[in-house]
């Protein structure tokens, strides 16, 4: 793993934007795994603001997403279909049928996940795929305990329930199920780029550089990828 760390979560985003942005520019159909919550907010900005300048073209590129809750539709507020198009799809080009997200309307959503991973592949594979990191090392909704391989439905932990409410009016609103590429279909990414930030994250990022390979830290399985790079802030890098 190669880890930068930087003195803010300002800068760290923006360093990951400019990864998508470098891919971008030397492969401009590239397909770019993206993911959800706060931490990716300033590497979306990031790309925003070069596709304004003339700098990106995001005609060719294809994405697809880590995961969706399941129970709430695309135009409920905390969908991550709609956080997608608010923060990064509708103020750039790409094409609306050149995204995905796992569709949690789906008659069945066995197929959906079956369907979603068979997709990916179709696509020829992601090139570059960003991730955060849970406050008890989850990544996408893959929480402690295994290392699930394909696309699944997951119940959602106490914890990650209790760290999502702050988007809900209250933690009985946070959806109890979603929809998560899993460990196996993350790993198949050519790259990977791990965004950290905050000091309530710096335990996940120590165990998940430091510690041992384990499902108690689902993301410690990226020790085992050829290719992450972990950009952290200074807050988030203080038990490393
Ligand atoms: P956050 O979520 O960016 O909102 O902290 C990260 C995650 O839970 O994977």
């Amino acid at each position: 793993m190669k880890v930068h760390v930087y003195k803010d979560a300002e800068t760290a985003g923006k360093a990951a934007g400019l990864l998508f942005a470098a891919q971008i520019i030397r492969k401009p159909a590239s397909v770019l795994g993206f993911a959800t919550g706060s931490t990716p907010l300033p590497a979306y900005q990031t790309l925003v603001n070069l596709y304004e300048a003339g700098v990106l073209d995001f005609s060719n590129i294809r994405t697809f997403n880590l995961d969706e809750y399941a129970g709430i539709d695309r135009s409920h507020s905390q969908s991550y279909y709609r956080f997608m198009f608010d923060n990064l799809f509708s103020k750039v080009n790409i094409p609306p049928e050149s995204v995905r997200v796992p569709n949690p309307a789906a008659t069945s959503l066995e197929a959906e996940c079956a369907e979603y991973d068979a997709a990916i592949d179709a696509a020829g594979g992601i090139d570059l795929q960003i991730l955060g990191i849970g406050n008890n090392g989850h990544i996408a909704f893959n929480e402690p305990g295994s290392f699930p391989f394909g696309t699944h439905i997951v119940e959602l932990t106490p914890s990650t329930i209790e760290a999502n409410k702050r988007f809900f009016d209250s933690a009985d609103d946070v959806p109890r199920k979603a929809i998560s590429m899993g460990i196996g279909s993350i790993m198949k990414a050519r790259e990977i780029v791990m965004l950290i930030t905050g000091a309530n994250k710096a335990p996940a990022a120590a165990a998940m550089i430091n510690g041992p390979v384990d499902s108690a830290c689902p993301a410690s399985i990226l020790q085992m990828h050829p290719n992450v790079t972990v950009l952290l802030d200074s807050a988030a890098a203080a038990m490393l």
